[in-house]
């Protein structure tokens, strides 16, 4: 055997056992001898809503459910059909998980209270059901964000409940629907990433503990709109510009994020004209993703150099201008703008 060959693992000894993203949940709460299974259940059962909302999303001409409801939602957009079928997917699939007090969900103006405290509420879920919706018709890579908070029953608005800072955050995680399903989850102990297996039904485990690279020459911002940015970032873009970086913007933020997770490099979505205090939400979309970013050694900063994950929320629908990603990519960022 020629030498350059992969040396085999002696015979009898597994070295990439084939683990799905169930039997990884189950794993993880064997960390916790307490652990009753409850949250195990939601990420379960986020899991299934993905599957369903996959197929749905990869079937969208042929389902005839492109366009648009006739509705504007609470964030003064348009809601597409399948805006309103990705959250109804997930309202009755998490509905029905007993340890959830109240859902979030962008296309909801008030969040749903399924149950008090002392009723078995522990845990509180927000999401973004379909990402980059607008990029639906053209195939382009589309994605689900969530967010896992706990419930204090002692609070009794259901609100003022899940306006925690990132930094209480439980777990989050998003499902890129783009040349593959994608699901990718932290709990506190790292960023693990799991490929849905059609044809078996199963999210299969790929990267277990994904680090970011510390530095990346791509910066994936809209520059359309850089006329509106404060000065600051239009000083980074100038600097970035003489010293070779690239640009990548699909606008989908799921798939943006996704590509500077695996890759490295750094997402920005600065305060703009129409958005001055940015586009992008900051209890489903910023507070999930900074939590990933930084479990994978990255970090996540807002429009005045301040750690995204230790804002106060006040709105259940509450922009936040943001900018995440590799360590010394945001670091870069940071030295125009704060
Ligand atoms: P959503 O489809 O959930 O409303 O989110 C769209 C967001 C985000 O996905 C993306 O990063 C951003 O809008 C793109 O905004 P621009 O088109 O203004 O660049
Ligand atoms: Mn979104
Ligand atoms: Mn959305």
């Amino acid at each position: 055997m020629p030498e350059s060959a992969p040396k085999q693992a002696p015979r009898g000894v597994v070295t990439d056992n084939l683990v799905s993203l169930q039997s990884f949940i189950l794993e993880e709460e064997a960390r916790y001898p307490s652990a009753t299974g409850e949250f195990s259940w939601i990420i379960s059962a986020i899991s299934l809503a993905a599957k369903i909302i996959a197929h749905k999303v990869r079937h969208v001409r042929l389902q005839n459910v492109l366009g648009e409801d006739g509705i504007t939602n609470v964030q003064g957009e348009s809601q597409l059909h399948m805006d309103v079928i990705a959250n109804e997917v997930i309202m009755r699939v998490l509905g029905g998980r007993k340890s959830i007090a109240v859902l979030g969900s962008e296309e909801d103006e008030e969040p749903t209270i399924l149950r008090r405290g002392h009723e078995g509420g522990k845990y509180c879920v927000l999401f973004d059901p379909l990402d980059g919706s607008s990029n639906l018709d053209t195939a382009v890579g589309v994605g689900t964000i969530f967010t896992i908070l706990r419930n204090d029953p002692k609070i009794h608005g259901a609100v003022e409940t899940v306006c925690q800072p990132g930094h209480q955050q439980v777990a989050a995680g998003y499902v890129l629907y783009g040349s593959s399903t994608v699901f990718v989850i932290t709990t506190g102990h790292g960023v693990h990433m799991f490929e849905l297996d059609a044809a078996v039904g199963s999210f299969m485990l790929v990267k277990r503990d994904l680090q970011m690279p510390p530095k990346k020459k791509i910066y994936s911002v809209n520059e359309a709109n850089a006329d509106g940015f404060p000065q600051g970032f239009q000083d980074y873009l100038k600097w970035a510009h003489t010293e070779g970086y690239s640009s990548r913007y699909i606008g989908s933020m799921v798939a943006d994020v996704h590509r500077t997770l695996v890759n490295g490099g750094v997402f920005l979505y600065p305060p703009t004209t129409k958005h001055p205090n940015g586009k992008l939400r900051l209890l489903y979309e910023a507070n999930p993703m900074s939590f990933l970013v930084e479990q994978a050694g990255g970090s996540s900063i807002t429009a005045k150099g301040g750690r995204t994950m230790d804002i106060q929320p006040h709105e259940l629908h509450e922009r936040v201008a943001l900018v995440l990603g590799s360590r010394d990519e945001v670091a870069a960022v940071a030295r125009f703008v704060k």
